[in-house]
């Protein structure tokens, strides 16, 4: 077991060494960790982690192998609103399966230029049906999901002849999931697609709940529908390729779904010396799931999946085309849920206990830019258009504490601009003053 274990890390510091096409240099990563494999293994284990590994990172390729070794026997598909979310092996058995059950009439691949490069091969390699099937390429990166990359996909359909039986297959992260379940669910009124997700953010979120779009005149996702893939196809070992940064932003969408659901998961990952535990990406996507079949159209309760992402997304929108500032979905949802955790503290909604110590964490975790006041006036007027304000009112998803999730929060513009300050004084701060 241990011998694979190493085998992974070797792998993974030799995935590393390949450039990445669309790695934004604005921030550097603070590879802080829940755990690390010392912690685990104590003096059973005699490797010592590469420095250029931090403990976060060391901690989620050892949960990779857990997985592997133990857990994916109680990993048992997550049921959804007339899909399943399932967790394969090396053979990817379960779509194997699935693509026998179903008689689609072609299959199509949608990935990004590093999808193709790092996780098609392997794809292909495990499901030799998928060796003829027409691959259409974009360039990766946010500023690609939008709708000059949904007329190309359109396109690349038309021109292979898909039919209404035809089945997409979006392999890659969460921007290759929410444009191809845009473009499957519009072409010819709608063709069946599936999500393979290969970002540690797209598994533990963006590949369930069936939310999909692009990003139109500097808004996120304004353009999209909800309409539910196939299934999902989570193969964990597809993180091994992923740049270090992108690890650290899919990990704020597991922190997000602690904080809003699962004490178990919240209590583990900001324990000092956090257990092991299944898998942190299976309990993140049933906090999500479980939201999400209460209310798949997000009339309700569905809101607070948006914990952090009204700030958040206007950040990321106000810095997409900045190179130097461009925050990845996860950082900016990351600086979201700061800045909103101190909007519960302005309204008094949020229990100050919660906030300090998700603040604490979250700091720790990751870098927290300060914003100048034109900073925060251009990302309130992103936020006049967020999908979640009612009647032209600024409305937001809080938590009161750990598992009490708050939605269809009204805030003027004065107390938001009140929390962006607080917020400013505490990521500027050297210590944490206790709210
Ligand atoms: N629909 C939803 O419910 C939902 C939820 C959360 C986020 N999102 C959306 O997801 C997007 C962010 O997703 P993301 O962070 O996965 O971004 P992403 O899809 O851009 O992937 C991040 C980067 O990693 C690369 N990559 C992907 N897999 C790789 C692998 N295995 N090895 C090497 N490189 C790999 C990609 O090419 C890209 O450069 C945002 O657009 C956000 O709005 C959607």
């Amino acid at each position: 077991m241990f011998f694979s274990f190493i085998s992974l890390l070797a792998q993974r510091n030799e995935a590393k060494k390949v450039p990445h096409e669309s790695q934004p240099k604005a921030f550097v990563c603070r590879t802080s960790l829940p755990l690390s494999c010392h912690e685990t293994f104590g003096s059973r284990l005699s490797w010592t982690p590469a420095p250029v590994l931090g403990d976060l990172i060391s901690y989620i390729i050892l949960q990779l192998h857990l997985y592997n070794y133990f857990y994916l026997l109680v990993m048992q598909p997550i049921k959804s609103s007339g899909y399943s979310v399932f967790f394969e092996e090396d053979d990817f058995h379960q779509l194997a399966h699935f693509l026998k059950q179903h008689s689609f009439s072609k299959l199509f691949i949608l990935c990004d230029t590093n999808t193709r490069k790092h996780c098609l091969p392997l794809l292909i390699k495990h499901n030799p049906s998928f060796k003829n099937a027409p691959v259409f390429t974009y360039s990766a990166g946010e500023k690609h999901k939008s709708l000059d990359t949904a007329h190309a996909c359109w396109n690349f359909l038309l021109k292979h002849h898909a039919d209404k039986n035809a089945l997409l297959v979006n392999l890659g992260g969460g921007v290759v999931c929410d444009l191809g379940g845009f473009a499957a669910a519009t072409y010819k009124r709608g063709i069946a697609c599936i999500n393979i997700p290969t970002t540690l953010l797209a598994m533990a979120d963006a590949s369930v709940g069936g939310k999909n779009g692009i990003d139109f005149m500097g808004y996120k996702n304004l353009i999209g529908t909800i309409t539910q893939p196939r299934g999902v196809f989570i193969f964990q070992h597809f993180i091994r390729t992923l740049p270090i940064r992108q690890i650290q932003n899919g990990f704020a969408e597991i922190i997000k779904a602690a904080l809003l659901g699962d004490k178990k998961l919240w209590a583990n990952i900001s324990a000092p010396k956090p257990k092991p535990q299944a898998s942190f990406i299976y309990a993140a996507v049933q906090v999500k799931n479980n939201i999400v079949c209460k209310d798949p159209y997000e009339k309700n309760i569905r809101q607070a999946l948006n914990f952090g992402h009204s700030v958040g997304h206007a950040l990321e929108a106000h810095y997409l085309p900045s190179p130097k500032k461009y925050l990845l979905h996860g950082e900016a949802i990351a600086i979201g849920m700061c800045v909103e955790l101190m909007l519960g503290r302005v309204l008094k909604l949020s229990k100050q206990k919660t906030v300090s110590n998700a603040l604490a964490y979250i700091k720790q975790h990751y870098p927290l830019p300060t914003f100048t006041a034109q900073e925060i006036s251009a990302c309130m007027q992103l936020m006049q258009h967020d999908k979640k304000n009612k009647a032209g009112k600024l409305t937001f998803a809080l938590i009161e504490k750990v598992g009490k999730p708050l939605i269809n929060i009204q805030a003027t513009a004065v107390q938001v601009q009140e929390a962006f300050a607080l917020y400013n004084a505490f990521a500027s701060a050297q210590k944490f003053h206790k709210l």
